[in-house]
């Protein structure tokens, strides 16, 4: 906490107060208690000051108004009790609820993200202006961690733009571009950005003369008239909505839509009071506790470098170059043009190389509103790509990434060659998703320039960027990849080189437990539910189909070499493969396809298969089959973090949600170890002791059982 104030007053008129939000210790601003308390005592000063015509209330950071409630803060004022929860939300809505009450009209000018509390603060105002610049973002996405706006916004929303609008911005907790909040009615008016100060002096000087800001203030303050049948429409058709995309499993989108329902027929400030106790009940539960562990994890993820060493900067990266025009290739590409980065690329078959450029330039381009590629993104990109015929044109480049065929010897021969082109200051990095980056960097002169950088099919939606540090790989070269992930949108975590990195390694005992459970007898639907049921977007029975049985087969197969006394190869999984049943690609795997993109129906030829491998069936209930599939995951688990293949456990858990799908409502694999209890899960493992090494509590796991710790009482700092 510095002394330089983060909230300033200060008089652009003689009769005109301006309020500036500029937190000098922070490049944002955010709603911490030090500043709400700044904020309430110029309100304060300015109460009895009836000799003024306004108040403006601004943020001097560019590109961001407020970004809402500091969240550390919030959860650990309101770690002990529903009472203090309810106490320290009620807080915060009675400063904003003072600005309604000033002898004068009061106006936000948001030219930036305006989020959460921000928000609020913004709609507690009696005037909103806004830009119609990009960055000007409204919204309240408080359910993305579990909870829901507690500064009021609840009720002065609803009251502002109608329930049913409102219902639809805090249930689903999307923001708005300025535009569409004017439209709304969440804002006022649309302002040039050089233009909002002076704008906003008109505003007041009008809404002074007029009244009219006296008159909604009076009208925002009464209950919300609806007829029951609209009502009771509104009620069906949102929690319809809701349930189908939360799946039962997001608890804070419906109680915020009942509360909304319930509170519009109150008075505004009894709806506020039963708002801050509604956020009592919610916040702590175990899935708000998850999500915001997600936010925590996000957000320590922006803030690390990749390596401990704060002195080492990365090299700048301004152009790349693509080898390999292929399915990764063509996806890092676009992700690279899509950041303004001058693209070199190139491909062994010609016309793999002209498919691979397209298909970039056209990735890139997309434009969700046009639903497609648009000539103006296409024009602007397409001179950023370029086609490489003779590989010495690499040699400009700051960084190569290699995305050929997954073959040892090929990369190595390619990368020594390559390596030849390049400057001292340039990075090379494979995407290989299983080979070595040690064994890759053994025949290179400069191994501590050569790392891994392994995106996740399909680059466009995945966020998670491992960047795999080989034993010679050099802090400046790591800390490189991870700023050039970092400037693509992604989660880069850095993974210290071994068999199937992190994600890889994880999803092997997963789905090689599956396999086992066919054979067991258990059906399919019963596995992959019993995955769904937990929360992952797909099961692994359905997820092998899709990425293939030969490439699982392969990836297995690598995990069986690297720990034979854990991993089996599926003898259900070979006999497929060897009756050719590749999964959806080959129109057949676990299930029969009648076209590629079909969901896939039950075939009895595979029954046929695998009824030759249920030696004594068993029946298996939900939850021995859930236990099964997660719990040798997070054994896995436990031996990436003995051998320190992850600098912190809450990558383990970022990598999944962000790899995998972990579904983020159990806050990642260890967080859900975490809230069970290691020593809860030594027992839980006892019942499949039998099952073999793959069951056996690890050394890591028993010591944290033996001291009553957890997983993340490994973690660094914060
Ligand atoms: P792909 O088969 O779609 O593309 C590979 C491209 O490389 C082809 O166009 C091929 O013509 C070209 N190529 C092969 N040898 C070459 C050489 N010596 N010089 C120049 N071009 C050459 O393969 P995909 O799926 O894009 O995979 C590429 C790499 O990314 C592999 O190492 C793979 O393991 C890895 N990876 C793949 C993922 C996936 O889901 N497909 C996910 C993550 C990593």
């Amino acid at each position: 906490m510095t002394d330089a104030p983060a909230v300033k007053l200060s008089f652009p008129e003689p009769d005109i107060a301006l309020i500036t939000f500029d937190d000098p210790a922070k490049g944002v601003n955010i709603l911490s208690k030090g500043v709400m308390d700044q904020f309430a005592s110029l309100i304060d000063s300015l109460a009895n000051r009836t000799d003024l015509a306004g108040l403006v209330v601004s943020s001097a950071k560019p590109g961001v108004f407020i970004a809402g409630a500091d969240i550390r803060e919030f959860v650990a004022a309101s770690a002990n009790s529903k009472t203090e929860t309810a106490a320290t939300s009620s807080r915060g809505r009675e400063i904003f609820q003072r600005i309604g009450q000033l002898p004068f009209p009061t106006v936000s000018i948001i030219n930036g993200i305006c989020l959460g509390g921000g928000a609020e603060l913004a709609v507690w105002c009696d005037r909103q202006l806004v830009t119609s610049d990009s960055k000007t973002q409204i919204g309240f996405p408080e359910v993305k961690l579990g909870i829901f706006p507690g500064w009021g916004g609840t009720a002065r929303v609803p009251r502002m733009v109608g329930l049913a609008n409102a219902v639809e911005l805090i249930t689903g907790g999307e923001s708005i571009s300025g535009i569409a909040a004017v439209r709304m009615g969440l804002a006022t008016d649309v302002v040039p950005a050089d233009r909002m100060l002076e704008s906003a002096i008109s505003l007041i000087r009008a809404e002074k003369k007029s009244g009219d800001y006296l008159r909604d203030r009076e009208r925002w303050s009464r209950p919300i008239t609806m007829n029951p049948t609209e009502l009771a429409f509104l009620e069906a058709t949102a929690t319809a909505m809701i349930q189908q995309q939360t799946k039962g499993q997001y608890p804070a989108p419906l109680a915020v839509l009942k509360l909304m329902l319930a509170t519009s027929r109150l008075e505004i400030t009894e709806a506020c009071q039963r708002e801050a106790e509604a956020i009592g009940e919610l916040f702590g539960s175990p899935v708000s506790r998850a999500l915001i562990n997600v936010f925590f994890l996000t957000d320590r993820n922006k803030k690390d470098l990749g390596i401990e060493d704060r002195t080492v900067t990365p090299r700048a990266i301004k152009s790349v170059g693509v080898v390999g025009a292929g399915i990764m290739g063509s996806g890092i590409a676009a992700a690279c043009l899509k950041r303004d980065l001058k693209v070199l690329m190139t491909d062994a078959r010609p016309e793999s190389l002209a498919a691979g450029v397209r298909t970039a330039i056209e990735e890139a381009a997309y434009d969700k509103a046009a639903r497609g590629p648009t000539t103006e993104r296409v024009l602007k990109l397409a001179p950023l790509m370029h086609e490489v015929v003779d590989e010495k044109d690499f040699g400009k480049c700051d960084l190569v990434i290699e995305a050929i065929v997954e073959n040892e010897a090929v990369k190595r021969e390619f990368h020594s060659r390559m390596e030849s082109h390049l400057t001292d200051q340039a990075t090379l990095a494979s995407n290989t998703s299983a080979i070595s980056i040690g064994r890759l960097a053994e025949g290179l002169k400069r191994p501590d320039r050569f790392c891994g950088i392994h995106f996740f099919n399909p680059v466009r939606r995945m966020s998670l960027v491992e960047v795999i540090r080989g034993p010679k790989t050099s802090d400046e070269t790591v800390a490189t990849a991870v700023a050039f992930a970092k400037g693509l949108g992604k989660n880069p975590i850095v993974v210290n080189d071994g068999p199937g990195f992190l994600v890889n390694r994880l999803l092997a005992p997963y789905m090689n437990e599956s396999m086992s459970l066919l054979t067991t007898g258990t059906p399919i639907k019963a596995i992959d539910g019993a995955a769904k049921a937990f929360g992952l977007p797909m099961g692994p029975i359905t997820l092998t189909d899709v990425v293939g049985l030969d490439t699982s087969l392969f990836a297995g197969r690598v995990m069986v070499e690297a720990f034979p006394d854990r991993f089996i190869s599926s003898p259900l999984l070979e006999a497929l493969v060897k009756a050719g049943r590749l999964g959806q690609k080959s129109g057949a795997g676990f299930f029969a396809y009648s076209n590629k993109s079909d969901r896939g129906e039950p075939d009895p030829a595979f029954d046929a298969i695998l009824a030759t491998f249920v030696k004594q069936p068993q029946s298996l209930d939900t939850q021995t089959v859930t236990m099964r599939l997660f719990l040798p995951m997070l054994l896995e688990a436990t031996r990436i973090l003995e051998e320190k293949k992850v600098r912190d456990p809450r990558d383990v858990d970022l990598g999944l949600i962000f790899g995998v799908g972990f579904p983020p409502f159990k806050g990642g694999l260890l967080f859900w170890a975490d809230t069970i209890g290691t020593a809860k899960i030594v027992e839980m493992l006892k019942p499949f002791e039998s099952l073999g090494a793959r069951f056996q509590p690890t050394p890591l796991l028993l010591e944290l059982a033996a001291d009553r710790r957890g997983f993340y009482d490994l973690a660094k700092g914060s």
